[in-house]
């Protein structure tokens, strides 16, 4: 996957057209590995996306006692073998934000956890109050000292917990603890993100009760510890991936075929999408869009599923910043998540950002020039502000891309787009 010094050079050329296919969702293969702590045995992971944040994963699990190995291209075997050290040591787990996803299923299956604080992308405070309060509820107990935390639980119980927030990583990790647990857990205000249902589907097959699945309300009876069994599982295909492509193709114009984008997923971006210009239309896993034309700004704000993802805005702005008119983009889930605007500056973009808000006047074009990519997401927002730039875009920081991307610069160059990896 190459070297830290890697970057990414990119050249407008115009505009794309193809096939491209979207691989599995980070935001869901790193629970659902994450979930294979709960029972012994081997499962197969398939649909399982190339890039960094698995292997961290891998790490952390191997460290914990779950052995993991790529059998072939997007297939994971991952081998509990029933001897888990509950520990999640801070040089792993600072590496993926997804690591406090191990929390719920070491307390429910070990009765004990000790957890570095977790790490992942620089974008602002991320701090696991709620999924701390819903497992006291469940009868944890937790200590913090030295940027670690211990909990212990001899035996979780059921309880009734409503979240002031629809936090996709409190409410799989409440999910995944209440499998085990004595008696039903109701979660209220549960987050909906389909990574967050197919968790739950993966969990079902193993044999956990969870009723609401896809609802804000998710009941879960607890199984007898033990119960559960390894399974089979196909990944949701990545809807930030695919909406990459789409943001591609809008800015460079064009047409292209994303196989495997699940529309229902994405419903109200594509609503948006549509507004700003694009034409598209979808067959069952297919994706058809055809950019033709100057976009149309919009005003966007992002909201928990089934609204807006924030991990879509960095592809909305760098839309936005060569559209028609002004659109104005409101950040409702991390405050100050917009240090990329910085970068799009440099590319000629003209937005504003005051608190939650940017202002986005859109410029005809923008102009190459060296960037840095500072998260997963505004990297790939910078690969896609260098399809619409004049002369050449220099991206450095690539590893951030690599986190989430599986071969985000072969795919763009078979659709024509002038992207090389030096
Ligand atoms: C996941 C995704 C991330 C995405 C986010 C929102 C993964 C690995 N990451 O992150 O890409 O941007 O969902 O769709 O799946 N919060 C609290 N207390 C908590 C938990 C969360 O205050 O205990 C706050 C967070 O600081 C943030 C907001 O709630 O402001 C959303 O967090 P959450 O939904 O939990 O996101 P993650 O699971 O961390």
């Amino acid at each position: 996957m190459g070297s830290p010094s890697d970057q990414i050079v990119v050249r407008r050329v115009g505009e794309l057209k193809g096939l491209v296919d979207v691989p599995g969702a980070k935001n869901s293969v790193l629970k659902l590995m994450a979930a294979t702590i709960l029972a012994d045995g081997t499962y197969e992971l398939s649909n399982v996306p190339a890039i960094v944040d698995v292997a961290s994963m891998g790490d952390l699990l191997a460290a914990i006692g779950v052995r993991s190995e790529s059998t072939e291209p997007g297939r994971l075997t991952l081998t509990n073998a029933g001897d888990l050290e509950p520990v999640a040591p801070y040089e792993l787990v600072e590496r993926i934000r997804a690591s406090v996803n191990v929390l719920g299923p070491l307390l429910t299956r070990c009765g004990r956890v000790r957890l570095s604080m977790p790490g992942g992308d620089d974008f602002g405070a991320r701090p696991i109050d709620m999924h701390v309060d819903g497992l006291e509820k469940m009868g944890a107990e937790f200590k913090f000292s030295h940027g670690e935390l211990e909990a212990t639980a001899d035996r979780l119980h059921g309880a009734d917990i409503v979240f002031g927030f629809p936090s996709v990583g409190a409410t799989e990790n409440i999910v995944t603890a209440a499998v085990y647990a004595d008696g039903v857990t109701t979660i209220e205000n549960a987050a909906r993100e389909p990574e967050v249902v197919d968790l739950c589907e993966m969990l079902r097959s193993m044999g956990a009760d969870i009723t609401g699945i896809g609802t804000s309300r998710l009941v879960v009876r607890g199984v007898e510890r033990g119960s559960l069994r390894p399974v089979r599982h196909r990944t949701v295909p990545d809807r930030i991936q695919a909406a990459t492509y789409v943001a591609a193709v809008a800015v460079a114009g064009g047409e292209l075929t994303i196989r495997d984008a699940r529309a229902e997923h994405m419903e109200n971006l594509l609503g948006r999408f549509a507004e700003m210009g694009l034409e598209l239309s979808v067959e069952p896993g297919v994706l058809h869009v055809v950019a033709q034309g100057r976009l149309r700004s919009i005003d966007v704000q992002t909201l928990p599923y089934p609204g807006i993802a924030t991990d879509y805005k960095p592809l909305v702005i760098t839309m936005l910043s060569v559209a028609d008119d002004v659109g104005i983009v409101t950040e409702n889930l991390y405050p100050g998540r917009f240090r990329y605007v910085e970068e799009l500056l440099r590319l000629g973009a003209d937005v504003r950002t005051t608190g939650h808000h940017a202002v986005v006047r859109g410029v005809p074009r923008l102009s190459g020039a060296p960037v840095r990519a500072h998260d997963i997401r505004a990297g790939a927002a910078m690969v896609v502000a260098g399809l619409a730039a004049e002369g050449e875009t220099v991206i450095s920081g690539v590893a951030h891309i690599d986190r989430g991307y599986d071969d985000l610069v072969g795919r763009l160059a078979s659709v024509g787009a002038d992207i090389v990896r030096v």
